[in-house]
């Protein structure tokens, strides 16, 4: 698989690219979809379905590797939390975290009960074209522990940094509890079929620096690491959002390290181009416009090479109304320009 080859920095024939949130509203065919389903929430349950919005981009854009269709959010729900996504608000736990009963409260154990996505992913991986990787993935102990405390999204991350500045103890059981999930949660996923798997730390850039190496970026390490000892042969890409400024500081064992569109391409190959390959970073704005498209790509492509050590990316999710046309222009411009 050219997607797990350059993982590992093997040569590939081109530069391998596929697309944060490539599932979704952009694309009519997943409307048609999500409206069989009934909502969000029950196309995740619905294995059957998940597997179908999880291939489409695969048959529709062209990119090299599927990306299990679900949510980071699935474990805070399957810990017995009520969640709720409504229109225009996104994601609302009614009823957050914020004492340590409520974390006591918490069911330890949600990857037993997130069977559905391990029945995804098995169907995923009979329909996928042998040549493409499935990516599977969970949310970073902290920014899921964001959603859980906050409520729901949040500009100002009042009460959860309330915690880490006031309660560090508080925040420390909560991560440690959701970091144990998640590693059982993602074995699970290889297990069922994954190739690789991504940890997405949406909500990196509310820390300031020390902190996200405590609350954060340490957890995310030992997730990692505790799947490269059992699985080796699986890569681990990290993807933490908005921390060029902490490049620095970024270490442990894994593969692939995420550039977000806020971290300049050539400051994330100087910090961890020898140590890591990199994977980005395209502005997804750019994909409104196609000559922005294209001078965005010409622009990665120079700075990383057609060469080993990079997989091509946007440097954050596909946003519902970008042009599908011009996803599609993205990925043949990127196989076109780096064939070797
Ligand atoms: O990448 C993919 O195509 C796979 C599926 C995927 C979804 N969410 C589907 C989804 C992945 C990898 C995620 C991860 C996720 N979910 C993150 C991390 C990545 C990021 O974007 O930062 C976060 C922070 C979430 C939490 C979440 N889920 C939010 C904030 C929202 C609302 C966003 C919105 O635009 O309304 C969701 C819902 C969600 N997750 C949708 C999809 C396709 C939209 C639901 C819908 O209306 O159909």
């Amino acid at each position: 698989m050219v997607f797990i080859d350059a993982c590992f920095r093997k040569k590939t024939p081109y530069t391998p690219v596929w697309l944060m949130r490539q599932a979704g509203r952009y694309l009519p065919q997943y409307m048609k979809v999500r409206e069989k389903a009934g909502d969000f929430l029950s196309l995740c349950k619905n294995p059957e379905l998940a597997a179908e919005v999880t291939l489409q981009p695969v048959e529709i854009l062209g990119v090299d590797a599927a990306i299990l269709f679900s949510d980071i959010l699935v474990i805070p729900l399957e810990m017995g939390m009520e969640l709720r996504f409504e229109k225009g608000e996104g994601p609302v736990f009614p009823k957050p975290v914020r004492t340590m009963e409520d974390i006591d409260a918490l069911y330890e154990f949600p990857e037993e009960r997130l069977t559905y996505v391990y029945e995804t992913i098995k169907l995923v991986k009979k329909r996928l074209p042998k040549d493409k990787a499935l990516i599977g993935f969970a949310g970073s102990p902290w920014t899921i522990a964001t959603y859980m405390v906050e409520g729901g999204g949040s500009k100002s991350y009042a009460a959860i940094k309330k915690k880490v500045y006031s309660e560090p103890e508080f925040m420390h059981a909560l991560l440690i509890k959701v970091a144990e999930a998640i590693k059982a949660y993602l074995i699970k996923q290889i297990e069922s079929g994954a190739d690789a798997v991504q940890i997405f730390d949406s909500w990196a850039s509310a820390l300031e620096k020390d902190k996200f190496f405590e609350f954060s970026w340490d957890y995310m390490v030992e997730i990692a690491e505790f799947i490269k000892e059992r699985y080796p042969h699986v890569p681990v890409i990290l993807f933490p959002k908005g921390i060029a400024g902490y490049l620095d500081g970024i270490y442990g064992k894994f593969d692939v390290f995420g550039v977000d569109w806020g971290t300049p391409m050539e400051l994330a190959k100087e910090k961890l181009g020898d140590r890591y390959v990199l994977q980005g970073n395209l502005e997804p704005a750019r994909l409104y416009n196609r000559d922005e498209t294209r001078v965005g790509v010409e622009k990665i492509i120079e700075v990383m090479g057609a060469k080993e050590g990079h997989i091509f990316n946007l440097g954050h999710g596909m946003m519902p109304d970008l042009p599908v046309e011009n996803a599609k222009y993205l990925v043949e411009l990127v196989h076109d320009l780096t064939r070797r």
